[in-house]
């Protein structure tokens, strides 16, 4: 494993707004802010907003200084990449995120039922021959049904033509409300908040000349 990679770790463990699973006995269902975020971490009651697969998570942080009466939460596995968002959140003094390093699947160890208010999901793995593991499938839908609040929004934003198609169709076919479905961003949105904020793989997808895509759907 590089130095680098090593040096991330070790200040993970010192960051504050970082909660690893490997901390917590959470197969028991004891990860400490589950159900108790607001109350215990954020000391508000403003809504919470996940991006799943957060990577550096510069949805995470964007968002949170965009809207300030919001709380973020970035989830990912990769503790050297979740490493940039502590960090910029840290020196930049954003108190309305945190991040959770953890598999997806376990999303229901770290929330209570109607915890969550919206989910972003940020340039996915498009996972072309395995339906099930892609992040908007129905089988994490249902996962992210049991966190969520009556109504919750799940933005998508991809380059992947793969995900994008099989998003909408599985939309129709589950029922599921598509409030918003635009094929390439950068040609028909003026939205600041799919324009303005870039991730890491947006930018290399971008410089490779490729079309992203957002949809805004209804999950609950
Ligand atoms: C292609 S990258 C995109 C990262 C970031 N959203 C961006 O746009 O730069 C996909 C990210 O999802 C994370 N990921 C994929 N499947 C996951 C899972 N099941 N649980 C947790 N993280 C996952 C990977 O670790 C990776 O950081």
């Amino acid at each position: 494993m590089g130095k680098n990679k090593l040096a991330r770790f070790a200040e993970n463990e010192t960051f504050e707004n970082l909660f690893q699973h490997t901390h917590y006995d959470i197969r028991n269902d004891k990860f400490p802010l589950k159900g108790r975020w607001n109350e215990d971490y954020f000391k508000n009651d403003n809504p919470i907003i996940l991006e799943l697969g957060c990577g550096k998570g510069e949805y995470t942080t964007g968002l949170a200084q965009f809207f300030p009466n919001s709380n973020f939460i970035g989830v990912d596995r990769k503790g050297a990449r979740i490493w940039s968002g502590c960090k910029q959140a840290i020196e930049s003094n954003i108190k309305n995120v945190a991040f959770i390093r953890t598999k997806i699947e376990d999303i229901s160890l770290f929330f209570a039922e109607n915890e969550v208010s919206e989910i972003w999901v940020t340039f996915p793995d498009p996972q072309p021959k395995k339906a099930r593991r892609r992040l908007v499938s129905p089988n994490f839908i249902e996962k992210y049904r049991k966190i969520a609040v009556k109504g919750a929004l799940l933005h998508l934003k991809t380059d992947s033509r793969l995900l994008y198609e099989y998003t909408l169709a599985t939309a129709q076919e589950e029922g599921w409300e598509i409030l918003e479905n635009i094929e390439n961003i950068y040609s028909e949105s003026t939205n600041y908040l799919l324009k303005g904020i870039q991730t890491f793989y947006e930018k290399k997808w971008l410089a490779d000349d490729l079309i992203i895509s957002y949809l805004k759907l209804r999950i609950s």
